[in-house]
C-alpha cells in the first residue's frame, strides 16, 4: 500500500505533515498567548483546520475543540440539541485525554445547572430541553475556574462557527462575556465565509456586546503558483510516483493554489485517477453541497442562485451583473436589493470583487455553481 503523508486527505494534526504555513502557526500561538479571542480565516479548503489542529497539537494546548459543521449536519439540523450534543462530546473527548485531572474538573462543573455529571466513567451530558437547558455561562465560569486552578489557558475552538448563526443564541453576548471576565480561557474561531463570522460577533457594530474587543486575525492564504507545485511535487516523491511536470503544472493552473483542492488532486493521481477534469468535477461536486447548504438557508434562492450563475461565467462590473439577472428574470431590480444580496454572497465567501469585478473566487466553486446548482 501507498503511504502518503502530504496527500492524506484527513485535517492534519502535525508539524511534519504539515506542508508550509509554519508562520500563521507561529502567528497563531502568538495570538493564543497574548489575545482572548482569535479568528482564523482563510478560503475554503487552504487548510485552516489542519492549522488550528495542528497548533492544538505540537504545542500541547488543552483544548475543547467543536466543529460546528457536524453540528449543522446532524439529524437535528442547528437546534440547541445538536450543539449540546456537540459540545458534550467535544468536553467528553477532552476529558478523556486528560484523566489525571477529570474528577477535579467533573466537581466544579457538578453544581452547575443542566449539566449532568457521571463519576464513574468520567464523562458530561449537556440537557438540552427548552426547561432543563444547561446553563452556558455557568458551563463556562466552571472551565475557566479549572483553568485558573491548573494555571492554564484552556482553548475553546469553535471551528466554522458562522455554521451556528441560525441557533439562537447571542454569540456575541456570550463572548464578550467571557472576553472580560474569563481570562483562563481563549476562544479560538474559524471561518471560511469571514464576512458571515463577522456579522454574527458583530465585530464592527457598535451595538454589539463585542463591539470594541481585540480580535487577533490570523489569515490562512493559498499557496503561490511556485508552492503549489513545490507541493505537489514533493507529494508525489514521496508516493514514489512519477508525473510529468506538465501534468503539475495543468493542475496548479487550474486549483489555483488551495491546498485543500491540490491534495484532493494528489490523493485521486496517487490512487489512479489520472484525467484532470474528472477529478476537478468531483471535487465540485463536494463544493456544490456547501453552497445549496448556503441557499437553503436563505429568502431568495432563486435570486442569489442566478447571480452566482452569472458570475461563474466572466467577471462583470456591478452594472453589467444586475443588467444581466434583470434580463434574466425579466423584471427591473431595486440597486439597494441587488446589491444587498451581492454583498451576501460576499461575505459568504462565495463571490469577491476584484478590480471593479465581481467573480467567484475559487475555480471548483465556479464548476460547482456551472455544473452542479
Ligand atoms: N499545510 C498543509 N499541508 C498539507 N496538507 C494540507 C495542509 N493544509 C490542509 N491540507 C489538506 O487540505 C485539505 C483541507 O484541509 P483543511 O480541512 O484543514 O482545510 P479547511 O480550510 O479547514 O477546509 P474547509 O474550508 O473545508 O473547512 C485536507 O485534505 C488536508 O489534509
Ligand atoms: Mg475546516
Amino acid at each position: 500500500m501507498v503511504v502518503v503523508l502530504l496527500f492524506d486527505l484527513a485535517p492534519k494534526t502535525s508539524r511534519k505533515d504539515l506542508y508550509d504555513f509554519s508562520e500563521e502557526l507561529e502567528n497563531l500561538y502568538r495570538s493564543y498567548r497574548s489575545a482572548r479571542l482569535v479568528a482564523v480565516v482563510g478560503p475554503r479548503r487552504a487548510g485552516k483546520t489542519s492549522l488550528i489542529l495542528t497548533f492544538l497539537n505540537e504545542y500541547s494546548v488543552p483544548h475543547i475543540f467543536v466543529d460546528c459543521r457536524v453540528v449543522s449536519l446532524s439529524e437535528y439540523g442547528v437546534s440547541f440539541r445538536s450543539f449540546a450534543e456537540s459540545l458534550s462530546n467535544a468536553f467528553n473527548a477532552f476529558l478523556n485525554m486528560h484523566r489525571g485531572f477529570a474528577d477535579r474538573l467533573l466537581s466544579l462543573l457538578r453544581g452547575v445547572r443542566g449539566v449532568e455529571v457521571d463519576f464513574s466513567i468520567a464523562r458530561i451530558a449537556l440537557r438540552w430541553k427548552r426547561r432543563e437547558r444547561f446553563n452556558i455561562a455557568a458551563f463556562l465560569e466552571a472551565l475557566n475556574m479549572f483553568a485558573e486552578n491548573e494555571g492554564v489557558r484552556l482553548a475553546l475552538v469553535f471551528d466554522e462557527l458562522q455554521e451556528l448563526s441560525p441557533l439562537n443564541l447571542d454569540f456575541s453576548k456570550l463572548l464578550a462575556y467571557t472576553y472580560d471576565h474569563l481570562r483562563n480561557l481563549v476562544v479560538i474561531l474559524s471561518g471560511s465565509q469571514v464576512g458571515l463570522l463577522y456579522d454574527m460577533l458583530g465585530v464592527e457594530d457598535p451595538e454589539s456586546p463585542l463591539y470594541g474587543r481585540l480580535v487577533s486575525e490570523v489569515r490562512v492564504r493559498r499557496l503561490s503558483k511556485s508552492e503549489s507545485i513545490d507541493f505537489l511535487e514533493r507529494g508525489f516523491s514521496e508516493a514514489g510516483v512519477a508525473v510529468n511536470r506538465h501534468v503539475v503544472e495543468e493542475a496548479v493552473e487550474r486549483l489555483d493554489g488551495l491546498i485543500g483542492w491540490l491534495t484532493f488532486f494528489g490523493w485521486s493521481y496517487v490512487n489512479g485517477v489520472r484525467d484532470l477534469e474528472n477529478i476537478v468535477d468531483t471535487a465540485s461536486r463536494q463544493e456544490a453541497e456547501e453552497v445549496r447548504r448556503f441557499l437553503a438557508r436563505t429568502r431568495s434562492e432563486k435570486r442569489f442562485r442566478t447571480i452566482l450563475k452569472l458570475a461563474s461565467q466572466k467577471p462583470m462590473r456591478w452594472s453589467e451583473l444586475k443588467r444581466a439577472l434583470e434580463f434574466s428574470e425579466g423584471v427591473e431590480i431595486d440597486d439597494h436589493n441587488f446589491n444587498t444580496l451581492l454583498q451576501r454572497l460576499i461575505k459568504a465567501g462565495l463571490i469577491e470583487k476584484r478590480d471593479e469585478h465581481y467573480t467567484v473566487p475559487d475555480p471548483i466553486l465556479a464548476a460547482a455553481i456551472q455544473k452542479h446548482i
